[in-house]
């Protein structure tokens, strides 16, 4: 997720480290720090190369600058580089991309403004080296495949190795406590992908270290997007004032910019005199001139495909600003109009904001303060004060030397919480609505429910009084003291009620969902003790958005689909409605048993009534498009048993005229031959759920041919597969959204458990006896009819250990099964009319006739 979603609602609502030594490492404790992940592939060359060879010690000159690493698949960690020897004056600018292509562009795949993700924004950074030895960058990379060096200077240096430290579990993808293997190899790489995702995804708390130093000295800030105060959201017509001391380069602030996201605002940065002893060879002067102030406005002063970022101005200083130097910068917002900034007294500049273009609206002077900085400077800051710029009373004012404090106000604070993000690399934000996928592919592959639980409770942190989460809770703000901030808006203009009601709120229903799959994985009842009323309140402000005139949702915004009367917000609801009634079954409130089960047959039958379209054969897209439909709708009507057979029949039917490229486009109203129409496997993912349920010959043939040519093409470019699943491809099966694209992203791995699920076969039983598996059923019906010979998965149980099925086809007629399951636990083996209970042991043997 990310933009695109958010471009949907919004049209709706209008380093640099001086190398030599470890000091710079992160203190931290846990596994991760044992292991590294090294490169499996090195080319060395006058340019990038993804014909990479045996990993070895390397040297570069200038007549071979560059360096290719290739770690083969998505790793994610702090860089480092083991110096051999080396001769002369060297820089060395490294670049960090998920496709190869990356690195031959001048930003490489980023940077990632888009939110305060606990990692480097920028994906190039420049090192000076100055003696042999081990060196570490200060900032981890959150997701990549791919690496460059490229010698910039007319020395020489020699690696003896290059890797990264981890920032996420280290696990052998071919060894997980879930594990899904058959005799078709494509369809084994297929499973692993959203294993992959998950793994990159997927953090421990405390594992994204703080981004800025904080002392006496004041905040000692790294080039990046900038840390928002979360205590100047609503503010307007101030002025900010900071010292500001140049470590490197420049540094940069924010100002009118709201903390959630889309959160774009007023760009400034400090650039330095540059002087020949500090500055980098590869210093972009261009972009940043000695003793300038740029003004921009956006995301950052650079594009990044629709992250829209405006170089407004660039401001030159009548005099040097030095290094290790401190100045008084003032920055006078004035009656909604003007912008004024003065250094220690001098003023540089005086715009009035409307003379500037910005695609048509009027810059908004509404928000926070904040900062950072652009790629590869420093600067420490000290002595914030906001005060009101027509009667200078006191808004604000701060030291910025209480670490703990600032860290927590700023957003930069260690991931509080164990949290899965919507990706490693880009939009490291806990997307409400994406866990649904996450949360799934966790309980069959890696099994780590610790972080499921973890991402439910940092959510839980942030629920209003109405009972709703946030969209994309950020992992390093204290949702105590930031709450309101985001809660209203982040101070955005944008909003007069509750930001959650307005932005994505069908997320609500896949958060919902999230957690009663982590339930039902896990069987956590005193999870579920513990925060049910939460879950209830959530759950009834979703009821309360029925409209009474349709007996249909009637939501604000939706990125599933229509959010008035659309079929896919409804039957994800009936889906979630029916879940949270076996949960509730589970702790005996009987009371909300009857109340959610009463109220998903009502809607189930409303959405019949209404939204049914008989002469199609579809569910109608929404009660406003009658002759439209969606695959989502298809996946989420059919889950939640909305549709009866006949009518899953006849939509899957229809769905094929929706294939496009690789997969399925979302609905009748995507235009195929626009080249930006991008092919989701997060709601092709949905689809192949409700598909492979059929299990039917002709349900088995077109699942396999989905997952063949959308999960396939995941894996056949040898430049652009990182081994996980990806967010979007174009209809040409390449990455869509360029090289902006998430290559590591878990909503593109339904897959994973949906193999095991229908492949394999194994399953949890319907309702709460199938809690942590404590009641499951296998049924490889759908498996048996791809054609596969063999079959095998494994899951853990909530029952003190794994539940394992095997089977394989014998003599073409007949299905050989083994199943070994925890004692505690008991189940049905099904197939085509076959049907035998399995309890009381813990190793089953069958034969089948198939
Ligand atoms: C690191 O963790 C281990 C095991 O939990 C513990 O025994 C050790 O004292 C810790 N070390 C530090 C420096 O915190
Ligand atoms: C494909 O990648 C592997 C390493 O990931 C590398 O060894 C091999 O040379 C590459 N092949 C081609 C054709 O680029
Ligand atoms: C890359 O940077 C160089 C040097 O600044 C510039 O000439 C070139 O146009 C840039 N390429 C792109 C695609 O922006
Ligand atoms: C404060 O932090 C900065 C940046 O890490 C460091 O260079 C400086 O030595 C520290 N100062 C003190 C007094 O600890
Ligand atoms: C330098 O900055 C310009 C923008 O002023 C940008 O177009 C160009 O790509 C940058 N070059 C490099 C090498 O980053
Ligand atoms: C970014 O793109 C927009 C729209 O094309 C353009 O107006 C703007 O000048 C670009 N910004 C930069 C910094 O190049
Ligand atoms: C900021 O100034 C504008 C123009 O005078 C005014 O409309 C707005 O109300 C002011 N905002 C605040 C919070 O004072
Ligand atoms: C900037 O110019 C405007 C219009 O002349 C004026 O009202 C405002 O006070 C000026 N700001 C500063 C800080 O001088
Ligand atoms: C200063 O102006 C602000 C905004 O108009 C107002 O809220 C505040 O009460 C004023 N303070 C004083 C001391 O006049
Ligand atoms: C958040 O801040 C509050 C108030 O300062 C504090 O009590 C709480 O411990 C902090 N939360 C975390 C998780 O550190
Ligand atoms: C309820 O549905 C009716 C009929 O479509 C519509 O006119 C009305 O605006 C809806 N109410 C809300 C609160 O959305
Ligand atoms: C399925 O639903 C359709 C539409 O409501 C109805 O016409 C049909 O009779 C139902 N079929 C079965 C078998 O219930």
């Amino acid at each position: 997720m990310g933009f695109l979603i958010l471009q949907a609602w919004l049209t709706v609502f209008a380093s640099c480290l001086s190398a030599t030594s470890w000091s710079n490492f992160h203190p931290r404790n846990n596994s991760q720090s044992q292991t590294k992940f090294l490169p499996i592939g090195i080319a060395t060359g006058q340019a990038p190369s993804s014909s990479t060879g045996k990993v070895r010690s390397f040297e570069l000159v200038p007549s071979t600058p560059f360096a290719t690493l290739d770690y083969g698949t998505e790793v994610a960690g702090y860089p480092f580089f083991e110096v051999s020897s080396m001769r002369g004056k060297v820089q060395i600018e490294v670049k960090y991309g998920e496709a190869f292509q990356a690195l031959s562009n001048n930003f490489s795949d980023g940077p990632y403004p888009f939110a305060i993700g606990l990692s480097n924004t920028y994906r190039v950074e420049t090192f000076d080296v100055t003696t042999p030895g081990i060196f570490e960058s200060f900032f981890l990379q959150g997701g990549q495949r791919w690496q460059s060096i490229r010698l910039l200077t007319p020395g020489s240096i020699t690696f003896a190795s290059v890797g990264l430290r981890p920032s996420i579990p280290v696990v052998d993808i071919d060894n997980l406590p879930g594990q899904f293997e058959c005799d078709n190899n494509k369809l084994n790489d297929i499973w692993k992908l959203g294993a992959k995702a998950v793994n990159v995804a997927c953090l421990e708390q405390g594992t994204q270290p703080e981004l800025w130093q904080v002392n006496q000295t004041g905040a000692f800030i790294r080039g990046m997007r900038s840390g928002v105060s979360d205590q100047g959201a609503f503010l307007e017509n101030y002025t900010l004032e900071f010292d500001a001391r140049i470590e490197r380069g420049g540094l940069g602030w924010v100002v009118a910019h709201p903390l959630a996201s889309p959160a774009s605002g007023i760009q400034l940065n400090l650039v330095g005199e540059l002087p020949p002893e500090t500055r980098f060879v590869n210093t972009n002067t261009s972009l940043t001139p000695p003793n300038s102030i740029l003004l921009g406005y956006g995301y950052s002063i650079v594009n990044q495909t629709t992250l829209n970022s405006y170089l407004l101005d660039t401001f030159q200083i009548p005099f040097p600003v030095q290094e290790k130097t401190w100045y008084r910068v003032t920055t006078v917002l004035t009656g909604g109009e003007y912008l004024a900034v003065s250094i220690s007294g001098i003023q540089i500049f005086n715009a009035t904001l409307s003379s500037f273009y910005i695609g048509g609206s009027a810059i908004p002077t509404r928000g926070s303060f904040g900062f950072g900085g652009w790629q590869d400077q420093s600067g420490t800051v000290k002595n914030v004060l906001v005060y009101d710029t027509l009667n200078s009373s006191t808004l604000y004012s701060n030291p910025m030397t209480d670490k703990a404090q600032v860290l927590a106000e700023y957003g930069v604070h260690q991931n509080y919480e164990s949290v899965c993000l919507d990706g490693p690399k880009r939009d490291r934000l806990i997307w409400l609505g994406d866990l649904y996928h996450t949360s799934r592919i966790v309980g069959t592959s890696t099994s780590r429910l610790d972080l499921i639980k973890g991402t439910l409770n940092s959510l839980l942190s942030w629920q209003t009084p109405d009972g709703l989460f946030p969209y994309d809770a950020a992992m390093g703000y204290n949702s105590s003291l930031a709450y309101q901030a985001f809660t209203n808006g982040g101070g955005g203009a944008r909003f007069g009620i509750e930001v959650y009601k307005v932005v994505l709120p069908d997320y609500q229903i896949l958060g919902l969902l999230s957690f009663t799959d982590y339930v039902s994985t896990s069987n956590d009842l005193d999870f579920v003790r513990e925060t049910w009323p939460h879950w209830k309140l959530q759950t009834n402000w979703i009821l309360d958005q029925i409209n009474a005139t349709t007996g249909l949702l009637s939501l604000l915004g939706a990125f599933l689909g229509p959010a008035s009367g659309g079929s896919v917000v409804n039957c994800a609801f009936v889906q979630a409605l029916n879940m949270v009634a076996d949960i509730a079954a589970a702790i005996d409130d009987t009371d909300a048993v009857t109340k959610y089960q009463n109220a998903a047959i009502t809607l189930a039958a409303t959405i019949n009534k209404s939204l049914w379209n008989s002469k199609l054969g579809v569910y109608s897209l929404s009660l406003a498009s009658p002759d439209d439909y969606s695959v989502s709708s298809c996946a989420f009507c059919i889950t939640s048993g909305t549709a009866n057979a006949t009518q899953a029949s006849s939509f899957l039917a229809a769905i094929q005229s929706l294939k496009l490229g690789p997969g399925y486009k979302d609905s009748t109203q995507a235009n195929s031959s626009d080249p930006s129409t991008n092919i989701s496997p997060n709601t092709n993912g949905f689809f192949l759920a409700a598909l492979m349920a059929q299990g039917t010959a002709a349900a088995a043939a077109t699942s396999l041919e989905l997952l063949q040519t959308l999960w396939g093409a995941m894996l056949v470019d040898n430049e652009t597969k990182t081994g996980a699943s990806w967010e979007y491809l174009n209809v040409a099966g390449a990455p869509g959204l360029g090289l902006y694209t998430s290559l590591s992203h878990p909503w593109g791995g339904a897959p994973t458990y949906l193999l095991t699920e229908w492949v394999a076969g194994l399953q949890a039983a319907a309702g709460a006896k199938g809690f942590g598996y404590g009641s499951w059923v296998v049924n490889p019906t759908l498996g048996v009819a791809m054609g596969l010979g063999k079959a095998r998965a494994t899951v853990m149980t909530a029952f003190s250990g794994s539940l394992e099925v095997a089977w394989s086809v014998v003599n073409a007629s007949t299905l050989q099964v083994q199943i070994n399951a925890p004692a505690r636990t008991s189940g049905v083996f099904e197939m085509a009319g076959f049907k035998k209970v399995l309890t009381g042991g813990t190793e089953y043997h069958l034969l089948v006739p198939v």
